[in-house]
């Protein structure tokens, strides 16, 4: 059984509703391993180290740091970094079905690579609409994202402005 779980994304930037995800987990993990994950696939605002510094902040200010370690993966693969670190669960956040379909392959090849389970988790009914790329769209135009973010995100965006 692993106490550990790690929780992979690219957090581009943390929402409330990945904070949500987290706060859920650690009713079921003892400790959760969230990985700022480079993805080739996508065009991010944030650099690595400004999505793990905001995510960080985040956890200090809910005071969770003494269950969550925040890590980078610039490279390589998900499945042998999760090895390494000796967890053998991921855990991922679902909104609707849009999610699944888009995550269910690579939960498959995930197993298929290391026997590394994934674990889904529903979002709370109130947060299906909020992701990471409609902030960043209302924050480009100067929308109000605070029902959306955490405060450490308000002022990575004012950094960047
Ligand atoms: O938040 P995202 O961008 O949807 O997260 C996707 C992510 C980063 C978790 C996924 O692309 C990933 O695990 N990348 C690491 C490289 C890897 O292991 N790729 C094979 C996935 S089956």
């Amino acid at each position: 059984m692993s106490k550990l779980a790690v929780y992979p994304g690219s957090f581009d930037p943390i929402t409330l509703g990945h904070i949500d995800i987290i706060e859920r987990s650690l009713e079921v993990f003892e400790h959760l391993q969230i990985v700022v994950v480079h993805n080739p696939g996508k065009q991010p605002f944030f650099t690595l180290p400004e999505r793990v510094q905001m995510v960080t902040e985040a956890l200090e200010e809910r005071n969770l740091l003494r269950k969550v370690t925040v890590s980078s993966l610039d490279s390589g693969l998900l499945t042998k970094y999760a090895e390494e670190l000796g967890a053998n669960v991921i855990i991922k956040g679902f909104r609707t079905g849009v999610d699944i379909e888009y995550e269910l392959p690579m939960a498959r090849v995930n197993r298929d690579l290391t026997g590394i389970e994934t674990v889904f988790l529903p979002s709370d009914p109130g947060n299906t609409h909020i992701s990471s790329s409609l902030v960043k769209q209302v924050a480009a135009l100067n929308g109000e994202i605070a029902k959306y973010v955490p405060a450490s995100v308000i002022r990575g965006f004012k950094a960047k402005a």
